[in-house]
């Protein structure tokens, strides 16, 4: 679990800090995609209170509008949502999505890993990661378990099977088909461990459709209809209470 330490903070509110790894970023200016450092944000995290963040990273792309979104940060809400993955991944990690790469180096620095293998289908992508130096920043036998793919996330087939699938490729936190998207990407990579970013909100929204109270005994019942090996309940003996701390968060009643 992410390890939380409030220290203080100016205006006296606690600063993000946490047990993972999170690399020095240099800003990247691309074609669609920018990299830029804030000095100071306040965030709400995934399952945590609002906290402040200095010098945040964040990843940005303008669409062909040219509207810009923020598409991976720094912030609270964005690691909590991705620790438990790299927390409790091991042997050959198949990540979907580089974005700033934090996922991937933070699975990469889990000792139980043994190779981590990332699929990113945007070439500027892979370049900003490359030219912000965050693979650069880790231990070199760390490094070394670490290779991207320029590939698509839906069709990659890993050489050799995946022990755990770590998928983040979206957007919005929750979309609907989402589960049935994971279930293809863990056919084709034949892992039999699974995290994918905003799981908890597929579940919590089951959940809720269903008139069903939040409870380890639902969620273990949500996961076996989603048929997928879900990192969660096994590993996070509060998975259930942490599930609705975020849904009452960043699920949004419909
Ligand atoms: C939210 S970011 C990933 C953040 C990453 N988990 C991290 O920790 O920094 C999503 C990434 O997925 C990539 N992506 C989106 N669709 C994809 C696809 N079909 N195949 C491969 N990569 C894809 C985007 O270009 C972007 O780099």
């Amino acid at each position: 679990m992410t390890a939380h330490a409030h220290a203080a903070a100016p205006l006296d509110l606690p600063a993000y800090q946490h047990s993972l790894f999170t690399p020095h970023y240099q800003p990247f200016e691309g074609e669609r995609w920018s990299l830029r450092l804030a000095d100071m944000v306040l965030c709400p995290g995934y399952w945590t209170p609002p906290q402040l963040v200095m010098g945040m990273a964040l990843l940005l792309r303008t669409d062909a509008s040219g509207k810009t979104h923020t598409w991976m940060s720094m912030s609270p809400m964005e690691t909590e949502s991705q620790a438990l993955g790299c927390l409790y991944a091991s042997g050959h990690v198949v990540v979907m999505g580089l974005g700033m790469g934090w996922a991937a180096a933070n699975a990469a620095l889990n000792p139980a890993v043994s190779q981590v293998t990332v699929v990113e289908f945007d070439p500027e992508v892979i370049q900003a990661v490359e030219q912000s130096g965050v693979f650069a920043q880790l231990p070199d036998a760390v490094r070394q378990r670490v290779r991207i793919v320029n590939a698509d996330a839906y069709t990659f087939v890993p050489d050799t099977p995946a022990d755990t699938l770590l998928a983040d490729i979206w957007l919005p936190l929750f979309g609907a088909g989402r589960a049935e998207e994971v279930r293809r990407m863990q056919a084709n990579t034949g892992a039999h461990k699974v995290y994918f970013w905003g799981q908890e909100m597929v579940i919590a929204d089951r959940l809720r459709r269903a008139g069903l109270a939040l409870t380890a005994d639902t969620v273990a019942q949500v996961v076996a209809e989603l048929e997928l090996p879900l990192i969660g309940l096994a590993e996070c003996e509060d998975y259930a209470e942490k599930i609705g701390l975020a849904a009452d968060k960043w699920l949004k009643a419909s």
